[in-house]
């Protein structure tokens, strides 16, 4: 459990950055100072979405101004591809074009405008066919990127087939642009014999750092990649930021010049992909209280025209497809379906969100089938004592939503606010209002076991101040700061003296990527472990040069308390120069107890859970279709909090992105596959007049993790997004108040248009 007395875990430090965020001297890769004979790249993207290359005319391109050479797949020494394992995604298209917005070549010239004025000259002929776009056209002509894959549990389709009460439906959820603020980038700098250092807004600098070796056939000691920070990732960074560092480098190697590629936001949305939007069929079978007893259900998730890392995302949209609630019989059935547009690829909750908001569906339809409180169905539902065990067999025993909730409920006023809703409804024709309190459960671990590692370097220097590199990046949630508080904390001193710096491949070798909300969890203990072995050996030290007893030793506020004496830290540290005693050190963690075997579907995915659970009241004017989100109070578990203030920011962030996605965010692709809303002008995030103007959010009080995570915490940055769900939930009500018993025809995202469809759809004479 907990040491007593915590310096500085717990505390909430503001993110180490947040000075530097707004007042724009945060370094991104983009506010390097360029070394001299700095080159700038622009991609040549196909605005044909799907065929046969016939010819690549590129004289006029290269006879550009500024221009200095031109890349295409045959300037590629090595392999061409950058996909994160499965393959089939090529750097520059080769003979077929995939997708609308595939890069064919890249321009490099002296200015990035010359770049991108000369990518618009190529003469490209293409042999175009129709694309297949929507899910349901990849649904029609069959094709998968990966195999279907099925969780079974009992015999749901005989179950539904002789029950009394049933249920069935259909929905599609929609995807979702990342929208990171810094777009994708990459600088590469070329040096001796070939090395590159490749610098690059990336989740996952290992991987990049591989991807360019194995490009450019060089060794992948010969590449350093390199991340100070990224102007946000949300999961777009984590496979596709490499074909940009892939391209920069390659214009390095070619040109011998530093070569810095940053996408244009609208090149970036088109090229880069998203979250997968699904299309969810179901039935089921319940009891007259709500209580479910089988569901047969099938997941088709939009993967675009390659694997990428939709094998993780769909089997992950089937691991939550249950949320927080018990499925005595369930048939899960998986479809990643093949489309001829852009590879989709993680966003945060990494296809969980898209399971879960199907099992928040199912609970609302029931409730109200059976005219009851919705949260009274989902209490009835949820995981409880023999019914504890997961559809894919691992056994809940961390699980804390009823009590969550009933906090929740309490301190949101759920119950009154509910009734008060109720009569507004009554008296008002035109707005109506809508609550729902909805819980969370979300499983920490990479399913994709070897993934769950991490590396850490630690360096005390003998004036006591210490540098922290370790395996992962910072994307704005605050882990080199949480990391830093470890060090901090382990060595007793103040927070200023850790110094945070870049990630990079030199430094921390074979990471695996900043994802699955498991940063904190893995490379803080990984820094914990390389710190105390430093700590040790500076005990060590003390006992034999101060007689100390080891057993009193004590590393705080600065100093060193060895029972007998105090000195400074810095003076123990400069002690260790002199005595020859060794201030670095490497630490290495990989998360215990995972057994998970996707062959057999048995043993065990999740290390913990992570639980959460949002209340929502929103407005929606039926005559328009315009919604708004009046209150929203959460309650979330982060075990042992870090840092509560960088943990209240994830969740409340998370929450907003979550609203995004839910509500406004919708992507429209046209029947020849491209995308039109490729621009904030029709795309759109919320902002921060969105967030809501009575918007409580608290942490749960807990011991912390039962599982012995660094200081018992919890992983905290997806599960909030899910949070979110209540703000649909909430809509959903109010439209179905209109005709009491009548399920709403709502898809997600709900904007004013789809709210107003649904409003249209239901069956009252009082419109
Ligand atoms: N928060 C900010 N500000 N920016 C981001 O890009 N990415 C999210 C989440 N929170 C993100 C964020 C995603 S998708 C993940 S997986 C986690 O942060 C990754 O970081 P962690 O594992 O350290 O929580
Ligand atoms: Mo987060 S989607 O796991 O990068």
């Amino acid at each position: 459990m907990n040491k007593v007395n915590l310096q500085t875990i717990g505390k909430p430090i503001a993110h180490d950055s947040a000075r530097m965020h707004v007042s724009g001297t945060a370094a991104y890769i983009d506010d390097i100072v360029e070394p001299v004979g700095t080159l700038h790249l622009a991609p040549g993207l196909s605005d044909i979405a799907k065929g046969r290359l016939i010819s690549i005319d590129l004289d006029a391109v290269r006879a550009a101004p500024g221009v200095v050479a031109v890349l295409s797949a045959e300037d590629i020494p090595g392999r061409n591809d950058c996909s994160p394992g499965f393959g089939g995604d090529p750097i520059f298209a080769e003979e077929e074009i995939k997708f609308h917005g595939q890069v064919i070549f890249a321009v490099v010239a002296e200015t990035r405008d010359q770049a991108r004025r000369a990518s618009r000259l190529a003469k490209i002929e293409i042999d175009s066919q129709k694309p297949n776009v929507h899910v349901e056209d990849g649904l029609k002509s069959g094709e998968t990127v990966l195999d279907d894959y099925t969780f079974i549990r009992g015999d749901a389709p005989a179950e539904i087939d002789k029950a009394m009460h049933t249920v069935a439906g259909k929905m599609t959820v929609g995807g979702q642009e990342h929208f990171y603020l810094e777009g994708q980038i990459s600088f590469a700098i070329p040096g001796e014999n070939k090395t590159i250092k490749v610098l690059c807004s990336t989740q996952h600098p290992t991987e990049v750092q591989h991807l360019v070796a194995r490009a450019l056939a060089q060794p992948d000691a010969s590449i350093v990649c390199e991340c100070r920070r990224m102007g946000g990732g949300f999961g777009g960074k984590e496979s596709q930021a490499a074909q940009w560092a892939c391209i920069a480098a390659l214009a390095a190697r070619v040109t011998g010049h530093p070569a810095k590629m940053r996408l244009d936001r609208d090149d970036d949305m088109v090229t880069t992909g998203k979250r997968h939007d699904f299309l969810i069929e179901y039935s089921a079978s319940h009891d007259e209280k709500g209580i479910v007893e089988a569901i047969d259900l099938e997941l088709n998730g939009r993967c675009g025209h390659s694997a990428d890392v939709s094998l993780g995302i769909n089997d992950r949209a089937m691991f939550h497809c249950d949320n927080t609630y018990y499925y005595p019989n369930l048939r899960v059935h998986s479809r990643r379906v093949k489309t001829d547009t852009v590879s989709n690829t993680a966003f945060r909750g990494f296809g969980g969100p898209q399971g879960m908001v199907f099992a928040e569906r199912l609970m609302d339809q029931l409730a109200i089938k059976l005219d009851k409180d919705p949260l009274t169905i989902r209490k009835r539902n949820y995981y409880s004592k023999g019914r504890d065990v997961t559809p894919y067999g691992q056994k809940i025993r961390d699980n804390v939503i009823r009590q969550l909730v009933g906090e929740l409920e309490k301190s949101s006023d759920y119950k009154n606010r509910r009734k008060q809703i109720a009569k507004f409804n009554k008296k008002n024709r035109f707005l109506k209002k809508g609550i729902s309190l909805n819980p969370v459960k979300f499983g920490i671990a990479f399913t994709l076991k070897h993934l769950n590692q991490a590396g850490s370097l630690v360096h005390v220097y003998t004036d006591g101040s210490v540098q922290v590199n370790h395996g992962g990046t910072e994307m704005g949630q605050g882990l080199n700061l949480k990391v830093a508080q470890v060090v901090a904390e382990e060595f007793g001193i103040d927070i200023s003296r850790v110094q945070i710096t870049a990630t990079s491949t030199e430094k921390v070798p074979n990471t695996t990527p900043t994802a699955a909300s498991s940063g904190s969890d893995l490379n803080g203990m990984a820094t914990k472990k390389a710190a105390e072995k430093i700590k040790g050996r500076m005990i060590d030290l003390a006992v034999r040069l101060y007689q100390a007893d080891k057993k009193l030793i004590r590393f705080v506020n600065g100093e060193v308390d060895l029972g007998n004496q105090t000195i400074k830290f810095s003076e123990l540290a400069n002690r260790c120069f002199m005595e020859r005693v060794q201030l670095s050190a490497t630490g290495f963690y990989a998360t215990p107890k995972l057994t998970w075997d996707r062959d057999s579907v048995s043993g065990k995915a999740f290390l913990y859970f992570a639980y959460g659970a949002s209340c929502s009241e929103v407005t929606i004017d039926t005559l328009t279709g315009e919604m708004k989100v009046d209150r929203v109070d959460i309650l979330h578990d982060v075990g042992s909090s870090i840092n509560p203030a960088i943990d209240i920011g994830q969740i409340e962030g998370g929450f907003v992105q979550g609203m995004g996605w839910l509500t406004t965010e919708e992507l429209v692709y046209d029947e020849d596959g491209r995308l039109r809303t490729h621009a904030p002008s029709t795309y759109k995030i919320p902002t921060c007049s969105d967030v809501p103007d009575d918007f409580r959010t608290a942490l749960f009080v807990s011991k912390g993790n039962r599982e012995n995570t660094i200081y018992r915490s919890k992983a905290v940055g997806e599960p909030p997004l899910m949070l979110a769900m209540s703000v649909f939930s909430a809509i959903f009500h109010a439209i179905a108040s209109i005709n009491p018993g009548q399920i709403p025809e709502l898809d997600t995202p709900a904007t004013p248009e789809a709210i107003l469809r649904a409003v249209d759809g239901m069956n009252s004479t009082d419109k």
